[in-house]
C-alpha cells in the first residue's frame, strides 16, 4: 500500500477522476473543492474531506491542485504558504509557461517544494495507457512525487525551468486547435452538399493519418534552415488560395486558412516565391 497521502485541491471533472484513480491504487486521499457538495461522493468513496484548503495541505504528504486557472491557484495557495510547508506541492492546473514560472518563484521565496505540471489527458483517460503527465521544475518535489504521479498516466519530466510543461502542452494543444479546425472547416464545405459531418469525420481522420508523417520531413528542413529544395511557396499559394477560393463558392468561410495565404503572400513579395513553403516557420518567431 503507497505511504503517502495526497491532497486533492479541485473536485471538477479532471480533480475528481485524478481522485478516484489515486483511491483505486491504494492511495490514502484528502479532498478540497470550494463547493463542498462536490466532497461528498468521494468522502462516500473513501477519501477524507477537509474543510478548508489548510487542513487539507495539514494532512497531506502532496498537495496536488487541480483548478481552475492560474488566478483560482494563487488565490487558494498564497493564503496557506506556511501550511505547504514541508509538503510537496504539485499543481497540473492548466497555465501558461509565464504563469508557471511565476507560481513557482512565489513558492521559492515562500521556501516550498513546487513542480508545475500540465494534463494531456481528458478524465475519462485518467490512469489508462492513454493519459500523459508533462512536469517541470524542483526535480526533488518529482522524484518525491513521481510513484504517486504515475498511477495518474505517464509522468515527463521535461526538465527544471517550470515551463518547460506547460510550454509543450500548449505547443501540443495550438497544434490541436489548428487540426480541429481544418476539420470544422473541411466538415462545412462538405455540408453544403449534404454529406454529414460524420462521414467527413472518417474521411479527414483517414487523410491526416495519411499525412502527418509528412512533418518529420518538414521538422527535418526548419532544424536545417536549408530551404533550397521541397514544395515552393509558389506553388503552395495557389493551392491555399484555390482552397479558399472554393470554400467561398460553397458559401463557407475561409478565416482559418487566410493567415497562412498571408504569409505565403509577403515571402512572395519579398523574392522568396522559389524557396520551400515550409520556410513559414521562420516568419511566425515575433520576439
Ligand atoms: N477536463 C479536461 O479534459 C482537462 C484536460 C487537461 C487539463 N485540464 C485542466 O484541469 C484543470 C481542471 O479542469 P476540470 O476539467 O476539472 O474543470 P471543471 O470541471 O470546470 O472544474 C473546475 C474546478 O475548479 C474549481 N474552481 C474554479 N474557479 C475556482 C476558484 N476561483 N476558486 C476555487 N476553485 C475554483 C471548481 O470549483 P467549483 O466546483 O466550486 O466550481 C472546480 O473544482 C483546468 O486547469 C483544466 O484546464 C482539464
Amino acid at each position: 500500500m503507497p505511504n503517502q497521502t495526497v491532497a486533492v485541491l479541485g473536485l471538477g471533472a479532471m480533480g475528481s477522476a485524478i481522485t478516484a484513480r489515486l483511491r483505486d491504487t491504494g492511495y490514502d486521499t484528502v479532498v478540497w473543492n470550494r463547493t463542498a457538495a462536490k466532497a461528498a461522493p468521494h468522502a462516500e468513496a473513501g477519501s477524507r474531506a477537509a474543510a478548508t484548503v489548510a487542513e487539507a495541505a495539514e494532512l497531506s504528504d502532496i498537495v496536488l491542485v487541480v483548478l481552475f486557472d492560474h488566478a483560482s491557484v494563487r488565490e487558494h495557495l498564497e493564503p496557506i504558504a506556511a501550511d505547504l510547508k514541508g509538503k510537496t506541492v504539485v499543481n497540473v492546473t492548466t497555465t501558461t509557461p509565464n504563469e508557471a514560472r511565476s507560481t513557482a518563484a512565489w513558492a521559492a521565496e515562500q521556501g516550498l517544494t513546487y513542480l508545475d505540471g500540465a494534463i494531456m489527458a481528458t478524465p475519462d483517460m485518467i490512469g489508462t495507457p492513454y493519459s500523459r503527465f508533462l512536469y517541470s521544475g524542483d526535480r526533488g518535489a518529482y522524484d518525491t512525487a513521481r510513484e504517486a504521479l504515475e498511477t495518474l498516466g505517464a509522468a515527463d519530466y521535461e526538465g527544471e525551468d517550470a515551463g518547460l510543461a506547460s510550454l509543450k502542452d500548449m505547443a501540443l494543444l495550438t497544434a490541436m486547435y489548428q487540426m480541429f479546425s481544418g476539420f470544422m472547416q473541411a466538415a462545412a464545405m462538405m455540408r453544403t452538399v449534404g454529406v454529414p459531418a460524420s462521414q467527413t469525420a472518417g474521411e479527414v481522420a483517414g487523410w491526416l493519418g495519411a499525412i502527418l508523417p509528412h512533418t518529420e520531413s518538414f521538422a527535418a528542413v526548419i532544424d536545417d534552415r536549408d530551404f533550397s529544395a521541397g514544395q515552393s511557396v509558389d506553388f503552395t499559394r495557389a493551392a491555399v488560395g484555390s482552397l479558399i477560393t472554393a470554400s467561398r463558392e460553397q458559401g463557407v468561410s475561409a478565416d482559418f486558412l487566410e493567415p497562412l495565404l498571408s504569409r505565403l503572400d509577403e515571402l512572395s513579395a519579398t523574392g522568396r516565391g522559389g524557396v520551400n513553403w515550409v520556410s513559414v516557420n521562420e516568419q511566425l518567431a515575433i520576439g
